[in-house]
């Protein structure tokens, strides 16, 4: 059976040139990175290496670079690290969970936490955030891209406005990185959280960029690893992984691969519009990922498209893969004003490295129809069917 992997929001498989780089570090060259001797010194180059790609990548110096397992650590190493009882953040409605439900806690121990709205596509407004800030805002954590529907915030105004009032600013870009250029000297962020596993790295990679002289408290304590910053031995493996996707990221954001994800989005969205009645696209018109596109389809649920397509061999997704099984609707889309029916009838096909133009035909040729029928199925499809149909008489 053929299959169509475009659910890459949630995770990317590892490239080939990724696993290759990854490989010496499993069995031949297995030092401790912090030994001294030969083969502590061989890894700890590796180490280095891959710290040199991630800040070439991000625009940043390599001793900025804090490795980290994940995105959801760096998320947390950012806030835990920089907040303490009696300060505020302020925050967006539409952020990752590793955001929110991290807020929530610094909420508990003490902290205040604004949530600013959104549009309707799905953008922060940079004044929302300049009138949330109180005295003792300390960090503005807004994201760079929203894993949901791809929607780019305006994370250049937003840190003017933070560097004018003299409060940190972070910004998740775990779904931005390798997508679109990351330079945070431009951004002037102070933190920047990234993924492995969203950039063709493996699970259970990512790294905070810290800016030099910015002081946070390590989420684990143990050894000096990372400057102090993270303790524990180094993931190698991984971060020699990481270190080869940044690279590879570098290239395609040069090479016209962006490019040719953005064409392939748009083909499918174009499609989809054209060939199926009453359809849309969240966060249409704002500046987006090339990669990401998340429709709704009237009448019918989401998860129910995403077991129809399974079924066809695509992998689509609803929303965040860590909140698939959850009854309620995306917190992302109805924050964006999304009536519950049409957050549940949403769909979110995101595209990686390894999508051909041959994997859209195959999605092309099978979306329509399972939407027809799903939509056979669904009784208040067909009330409004026999309505336009009784108007039409
Ligand atoms: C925007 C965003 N932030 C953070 C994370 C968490 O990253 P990780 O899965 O590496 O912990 C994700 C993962 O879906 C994400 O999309």
């Amino acid at each position: 059976m053929r299959r169509v992997y475009l659910d890459n929001n949630a995770t990317t498989p590892v490239l080939p040139d990724v696993l290759e780089a990854m490989r010496p570090y499993f069995a031949e060259q297995f030092g401790n990175a912090s030994s001294i001797h030969h083969h502590g010194q061989q890894t700890r180059a590796a180490v280095e290496r891959a710290r040199e790609s991630v800040a070439e990548l991000l625009g940043c110096r390599a001793a900025e670079v804090v490795f980290t397992s994940g995105g959801t650590e760096a998320d947390n190493l950012a806030l835990f690290g920089l907040m303490e009882k009696g300060d505020h953040v302020v925050t967006s409605t539409i952020e990752h969970h590793a955001v929110l439900h991290s807020t929530k806690r610094l909420e508990e121990l003490g902290c205040e936490a604004t949530y600013v709205p959104v549009d309707g596509q799905g953008r922060v407004d940079p004044g929302d955030i300049r009138r949330a800030l109180r005295p003792n805002t300390k960090l503005i954590s807004v994201m760079m891209a929203n894993n949901e529907t791809g929607v780019l915030q305006p994370v250049e105004e937003i840190s003017k406005i933070a560097a004018e009032a003299d409060v940190y600013f972070h910004t998740d870009a775990v779904q931005a990185a390798g997508k679109v250029p990351i330079d945070v000297q431009r951004i002037g962020c102070d933190l920047l959280s990234i993924s492995g596993h969203k950039m063709h790295a493996p699970q259970g990679t990512g790294a905070l960029y810290v800016r030099k002289g910015t002081l946070i408290h390590p989420m684990f304590y143990g050894g000096s690893h990372e400057r102090a910053r993270r303790a524990g031995t180094e993931n190698v493996p991984g971060i020699s992984g990481l270190g080869k996707a940044a690279e590879l990221a570098v290239a395609a954001l040069t090479g016209g691969e962006m490019e040719r994800l953005g064409a392939l989005r748009d083909r499918i969205q174009r499609t989809v519009l054209e060939s199926i009645e009453a359809t849309g696209v969240n966060g249409e018109g704002a500046p987006r990922v090339p990669t990401t596109t998340n429709l709704y389809f009237e009448f019918i649920e989401g998860e129910a498209m995403v077991i129809a397509l399974d079924l066809k061999g695509v992998a689509a997704a609803t929303g965040a893969a860590c909140s698939s099984g959850a009854t309620e609707p995306s917190h992302v889309l109805t924050a964006m004003g999304l009536s519950p029916e049409r957050a549940r009838g949403s769909l979110r096909l995101s595209l990686g490295k390894q999508n051909t133009a041959e994997d859209v035909d195959f999605v092309l040729s099978v979306l329509p129809e399972a939407v027809a029928r799903l939509r056979e199925l669904s009784p208040v499809y067909k009330k409004q069917e026999t309505a336009a149909h009784t108007r039409t008489k």
